[in-house]
């Protein structure tokens, strides 16, 4: 079977998509600062917030692997720095630093949010920081940019969309046939949707939420991520599909 590195897999959308791949035969390496509840292939303890974090899980990981899920995010509610720190710097760097592992034609999906879809009208912000290298300090970052801390979590999604394009041309990846791409959730129920909730507002979620019907689950948006894993996805480099029960279709044709 392949070896799937799935971050974040202590809770939500992360722990799914490593049970889903499990069950359809892979072995998975689960990484998340938290201990998950239920066991499932590998469990590797990290944290991605800080680049020592992301080089210890790298050297801990084995020399082949297929595919990279970078689930793990934060919902804003620590601030600007840290949800930059994580949901971007962290996932990048780990991305960077697994290229050289992943194997000729193997694949990395990056959960943003449809919380990022503004990249195109702050698009030189977002590219003017996915263009950063290394693993930047991300209270420099963010007093350079003056990103508020209510603005960190839709600015790092932003980012992260920004950058899954430019990644999906960037030699380290391309010139290994790895492809990069993004999967956008909308409001999913898990752990942090109560804490969107405490950010945004009950009313704002309940309202995105009837837009749609209901919340999502977990289960709506892992088997998305495992496609873009998968061979069958071969010719889906450097775009995003959201998973979010037709809510952006919904919000733009009630624009127009
Ligand atoms: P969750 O809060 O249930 O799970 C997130 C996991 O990431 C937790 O287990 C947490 O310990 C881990 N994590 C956080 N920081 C970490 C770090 N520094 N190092 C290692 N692990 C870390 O949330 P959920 O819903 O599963 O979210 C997964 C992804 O989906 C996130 O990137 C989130 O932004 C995104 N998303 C979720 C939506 C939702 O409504 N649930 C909507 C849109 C996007």
């Amino acid at each position: 079977g392949k070896t799937i590195v799935v971050t974040g897999v202590a809770s939500g959308i992360g722990c799914r998509t490593a049970e889903l791949a499990g069950q359809m035969g892979a072995n998975v390496i689960g990484i998340d600062r938290s201990k998950p509840e239920q066991g499932f292939g590998q469990f590797l303890k990290g944290d991605i917030s800080t680049a020592e974090g992301v080089a210890s899980i790298a050297g801990a990981l084995p020399d082949r692997l297929d595919a990279l899920c970078n689930v793990a995010g934060v919902s804003g509610k620590s601030g600007a720095a840290d949800t930059l720190a994580i949901n971007f710097f962290g996932l990048r760097a780990l991305s960077e630093a697994l290229a050289p592992k992943l194997r000729e034609g193997g694949s990395v999906v990056n959960v943003a949010s449809i919380a990022g879809y503004g990249w195109r009208e702050n698009g030189a912000r977002a590219a003017a920081i996915a263009r950063t290298t290394g693993f930047p300090d991300a209270t420099e970052i963010v007093v350079q940019h003056d990103i508020p801390n209510d603005a960190g979590y839709p600015v790092s999604k932003e980012i992260l969309l920004v950058w899954t394009m430019l990644a999906a041309h960037q030699e380290q990846f391309r010139s290994r046939g790895i492809r990069v791409n993004a999967v956008s959730p909308g409001p999913v129920e898990t752990p942090i949707l109560q804490q969107f909730r405490d950010v945004l507002g009950d009313a704002r979620v309940n309202s995105d939420v009837e837009a749609v019907g209901r919340a999502g689950t977990p289960d709506d948006v892992a088997p998305a991520i495992l496609f873009l894993c998968s061979d069958a996805a071969r010719w889906i480099n450097g775009t995003n599909i959201a998973a979010d029960g037709g809510l952006e279709a919904a919000v733009t044709v009630q624009a127009h």
